[in-house]
């Protein structure tokens, strides 16, 4: 319900600073990030998250590679806070990722996990077993936005000809998209549990930067590559997209790119770079 009491965990995140622009018409909203709590210190979440009707984590370990090697951080953050928030919380709202799954289907909210294939999606499905009480879990995939290193501007920044995977499936989504859909989620108050929330259109990575190309009007050369021509320290799910059959869907990945496409463009034509675009 409008007016609130909603604080956003993770907020100059990519995600989190969407969803902060989404909340801020209506609700009273409060952005914190890692220097006004650090969510792995329990005491602190205990003294300073009570008090909010509602709290949503945007924050986490997101470095999936990274994290193979620190795995005790990966899980103090992707699984011991969600413990914490969850007990600290009226109302928790908590985001967890498609690379719990790996299996040729898509993948509904009742199935079971079958992937933890890295510390990063392993340390991801123990936050959300640490989940407790009245929570919304949401899962999501491939996410990209104005305020994160992301696989859109990558393509956008490289050369005429690209090498891309195409033996990773799953649904690019863009965060402004999934911030609006999750107050959606709040608003409606639909029973506490699972919800996935990706923007629809199944593909690879090498069919996403086709549609990027395609639709940014630039003239690269893509040609599709196996993951094993770019072995990375963490391994990805080779297919793991998200089934939404509880909420209503979200537009396609085609119309949710062709957005940030027209606002990037409307971000590099302003003055002041550090302007925050009105949505
Ligand atoms: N990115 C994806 O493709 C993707 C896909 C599926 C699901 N998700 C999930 O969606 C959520 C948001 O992802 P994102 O990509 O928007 O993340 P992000 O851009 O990496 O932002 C995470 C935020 O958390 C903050 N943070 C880190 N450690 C913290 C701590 N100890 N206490 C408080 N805040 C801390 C970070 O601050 P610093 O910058 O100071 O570290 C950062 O602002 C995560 O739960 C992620 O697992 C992401």
């Amino acid at each position: 319900m409008a007016g609130e009491k909603i604080l956003i965990l993770g907020a100059k995140g990519m995600l989190g600073s969407d969803l902060f622009a989404v909340f801020e018409d209506g609700y009273e909203v409060t952005g914190w990030d890692r220097e006004d709590l650090d969510i792995t210190d329990r005491d602190s979440v205990l003294e300073k998250v009570r008090g909010f009707d509602i709290v949503i984590n945007a924050a986490g370990y997101t470095a999936v590679d990274k994290a193979e090697k620190e795995r005790d951080e990966a899980f103090k953050l992707n699984s011991d806070a969600v413990a914490y928030l969850s007990e600290a919380s009226a109302i928790l709202v908590h985001f967890s990722t498609d690379y719990i799954f790996d299996s040729e289907k898509e993948h509904a909210e009742d199935d079971a996990p079958d992937a933890e294939q890295s510390v990063y999606s392993a340390s991801k499905l123990a936050g959300e077993r640490n989940l407790q009480g009245t929570y919304y879990l949401i899962r999501t995939s491939w996410l990209y936005g104005r305020n994160g290193r992301n696989f859109v501007d990558t393509m956008l920044s490289l050369g005429n000809e690209v090498r891309v995977v195409n033996d990773q499936i799953s649904k690019p989504t863009y965060t402004l998209d999934l911030a609006r859909a999750t107050r959606d989620l709040i608003e409606d108050k639909p029973d506490y549990g699972t919800y996935h929330l990706v923007n629809e259109g199944i593909m690879s990575w090498f069919d996403f930067a086709e549609k990027i190309f395609e639709l940014s009007g630039k003239n690269v050369k893509v040609t599709p590559v196996p993951t094993s021509e770019f072995p990375r320290p963490a391994r990805r799910p080779s297919y793991s997209a998200l089934k939404n059959t509880k909420r209503p869907k979200m537009r396609s990945v085609e119309e949710a790119l062709g957005e940030y496409l027209k606002n990037q463009d409307t971000k590099k034509q302003e003055p002041n770079k550090n302007q925050i675009l009105k949505l």
